[in-house]
């Protein structure tokens, strides 16, 4: 395994993380099965995957209660945790957002549930439009003061967003986001649009979320519209809403080009994600133990300039509003 540094911090990140959303029973297209989750985490890390993003929502606590049991005995100095807070965590008020009060429950609960001093990446879900920056900047702040955070992180949101994040930080002297986590796939390429040049110019990191856009980029659908048993797309709708004439159009690409390689289609389309310059690391979502051991062969994949041109010549990436949900 390599890793590269996230960003502009010296921190260490495998070049592909493990995404921990799939670890708990949360939905029903979830592992469900705590020990096999287990054992799938633990396998990563033995591949040498350091890496491992999880939320607070995931599962409501789930996750990181999984990810906690599955890192005991782990060299912590190893390992990057990364974790988010934003979304609900239970009904009635403060019980989501980026208020202080929220944060700095949320961080402590985090950190019960993932059974460690520290968080190494502490980032915000998506932008609360109910609470000012300074707020959640300086929540932030006080944590890493603390010594319970180490970096700060943030997620989903719009350009603008972003940029008056980041500049009011500067400006008021506050812990600067040093990732970004967009979702990004050869399907999903909006946030071309919108926070990657942003992210290329300040140096800020990138971890891509749903690198294969559900599944959809593992070529298991196909364009009949049954949705197989056993699958992320049986009950998850955004799956459905992803088979566009669009998405088959690259994924026509994605198949001829992983025959070429003798690999699968996910690995080639992990593979394109490691080649762009403003990636740092995608965090894949292996459900199984034979996903993760398959999908780590991307690793190993060289993709010519010209396979790249190919396999986005079918999509003109366009952002709107509401990917930044
Ligand atoms: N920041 C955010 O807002 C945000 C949002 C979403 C996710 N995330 C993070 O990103 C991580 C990854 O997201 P994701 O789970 O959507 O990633 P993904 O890799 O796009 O999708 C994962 C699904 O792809 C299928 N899959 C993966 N490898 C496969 C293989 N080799 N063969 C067949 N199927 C395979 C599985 O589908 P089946 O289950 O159908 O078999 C798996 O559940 C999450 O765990 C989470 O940490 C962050």
């Amino acid at each position: 395994m390599e890793y590269t540094q996230l960003g502009s911090t010296g921190l260490e990140v495998s070049q592909l993380c493990l995404g921990c959303m799939n670890f708990g029973t949360g939905e029903e297209w979830m592992l469900g099965d705590r020990d096999t989750g287990i054992d799938i985490i633990q396998q990563a890390l033995d591949m040498g995957i350091n890496t491992l993003d999880t939320a607070n929502v995931y599962s409501r606590g789930e996750s990181e209660s999984i990810v906690g049991e599955a890192i005991e005995g782990y060299d912590r100095e190893v390992l990057v945790l990364a974790t988010k807070v934003f979304g609900p965590m239970g009904d009635g008020p403060n019980k989501q957002g980026l208020s202080r009060k929220h944060i700095i429950a949320q961080a402590e609960a985090s950190l019960d549930r993932l059974g460690t001093d520290y968080i190494d990446l502490y980032q915000i879900h998506r932008w609360d439009e109910h609470t000012p920056i300074e707020e959640t900047l300086s929540a932030l702040d006080s944590l890493v003061t603390a010594g319970k955070v180490r970096y700060i992180g943030a997620s989903t949101m719009t350009g603008w967003q972003f940029s008056k994040a980041l500049h009011t930080a500067t400006v008021e002297g506050y812990e600067r986001f040093v990732s970004m986590q967009p979702e990004y796939s050869l399907i999903a390429r909006h946030e071309e649009e919108n926070l990657l040049p942003i992210c290329a110019d300040t140096g800020i990191g990138v971890l891509p979320w749903s690198p294969l856009a559900d599944g959809v980029l593992t070529g298991k659908y196909d364009r009949n519209g049954s949705m197989p048993a056993d699958t992320r797309g049986e009950t998850f709708e955004r799956v459905r809403e992803r088979l566009t004439e669009n998405a088959w159009q690259v994924l026509d690409v994605v198949n001829d080009i992983a025959r070429e390689h003798d690999a699968t289609p996910a690995q080639i389309s992990l593979a394109w994600l490691l080649h762009k310059p403003v990636v740092d690391a995608p965090i894949m979502g292996p459900r199984t133990m034979a996903h993760l051991e398959a999908n780590i062969g991307a690793l190993e994949l060289e993709l010519a300039d010209e396979e790249i041109e190919r396999l986005e010549a079918p999509l003109t990436p366009r952002w709107r509003a509401e990917d930044s949900q």
